[in-house]
This record gives structure tokens, C-alpha cells and sequence, in this order.
């Protein structure tokens, strides 16, 4: 199905693409609220809200890569596709995607088994606020290297 941003890209592929411009400031916003306001409760509630809709995005995102309409079409037609730098680029970008999943699971379970109920600072803060902030660079990279990807495979 193609996208509604005019470019080469599919549905999927578009929606993914304008979402990450929405994730990365809650995220941090979500960070300012723990950080400068305190406001544990909200942050949680975002974290958890912003995990389960990711979750579902990705899963949707995964099966229309892998069975409907694959990132090939419509990146073939780009002048990067010939010289290696869209598959580059996806594969920098596949390093920051997977590893994000990975460290943000690890952060939400360990955050909801070990922080009490309402959330407070306690004896999981130094491990949480460590891989925390390594969670949100790490989402951070994975945004700035798919819209790159997105940029060189659809839109040049
Ligand atoms: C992937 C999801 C999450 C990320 C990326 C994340 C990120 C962070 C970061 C970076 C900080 C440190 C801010 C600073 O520098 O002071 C923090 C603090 C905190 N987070 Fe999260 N968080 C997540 C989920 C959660 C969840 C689910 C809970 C509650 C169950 C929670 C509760 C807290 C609390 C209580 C603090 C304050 C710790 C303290 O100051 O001692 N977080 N979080």
C-alpha cells in the first residue's frame, strides 16, 4: 500500500517514520518530569503507555516488512540503492533498533518488579537511571538513523 507522504515509501513505512517525530520528545519530556518535576506517577504512566503502543507498532511494522511489501520496493529506485549506502544505512540502523528493543524491555520489567508501587526513589534507582538513559539515547539513535535510512532509500 503506498504512503501518504508523497514519497516512495509504503503506508508501514510512512507512519513509522512521522511517529518517531512524536516518540522521541514524550520520551524526553517524560525524562524532564522525573528529572526536574519529580513526578514519578506520570513518567511511569507514559513509559508504560509509550512501550505498549511501540510494541504494537513494531509488531505491525515487522509483519508488513517481512510478508507484505519488504523495504526493497520503492528503494530500488534511489541513487544510493546501487552504491550500497541504503543496505548500509539499514544495517546501522538495525543496530541501534535492536538493541533498543532489547534495553528498553530490560528497563520497563526490571522498572515494574523492582520500583514500588506508586513509584518512588529506592534501591533500583542507580541501575534504572543508568540503563534509563541509555534506553532513551539508544531510541534516540534509532530515530535519527531511520529517518536517514528512510531519507536515502525513499526520498532522494
Ligand atoms: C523504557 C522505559 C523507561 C525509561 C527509558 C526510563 C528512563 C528514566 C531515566 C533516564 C531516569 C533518570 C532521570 C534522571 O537523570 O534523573 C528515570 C528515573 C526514574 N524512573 Fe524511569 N524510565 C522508564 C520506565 C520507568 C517505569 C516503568 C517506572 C516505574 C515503574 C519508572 C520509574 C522511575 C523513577 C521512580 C525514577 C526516579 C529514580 C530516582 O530519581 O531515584 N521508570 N527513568
Amino acid at each position: 500500500m503506498p504512503g501518504f507522504l508523497g514519497t516512495r515509501a509504503s503506508l508501514m513505512l510512512d507512519v513509522v517514520f512521522l511517529a518517531m517525530f512524536a516518540v522521541v520528545p514524550i520520551l524526553f519530556w517524560s525524562i524532564y518530569l522525573v528529572r526536574v518535576k519529580r513526578n514519578y506517577q506520570l513518567h511511569k504512566q507514559v513509559q508504560v503507555t509509550l512501550s505498549l503502543v511501540l510494541a504494537v507498532a513494531v509488531t505491525l511494522f515487522e509483519v508488513d516488512m517481512r510478508f507484505f511489501t519488504g523495504w526493497r520496493e520503492g528503494a530500488q529506485a534511489s541513487p544510493y540503492y546501487s552504491t550500497g549506502m541504503v543496505e548500509k544505512s539499514l544495517l546501522v540502523h538495525l543496530c541501534f533498533a535492536v538493541t533498543t528493543a532489547v534495553v528498553w524491555t530490560l528497563v520497563v520489567v526490571r522498572a515494574l518488579r523492582n520500583i514500588p508501587s506508586p513509584p518512588s526513589p529506592c534501591a533500583h534507582s542507580v541501575w534504572h537511571k543508568r540503563w534509563g538513559w541509555i534506553a532513551a539515547l539508544d531510541m534516540l539513535g534509532t530515530s535519527v538513523t531511520g529517518w536517514i535510512f528512510y531519507y536515502l532509500a525513499y526520498v532522494a
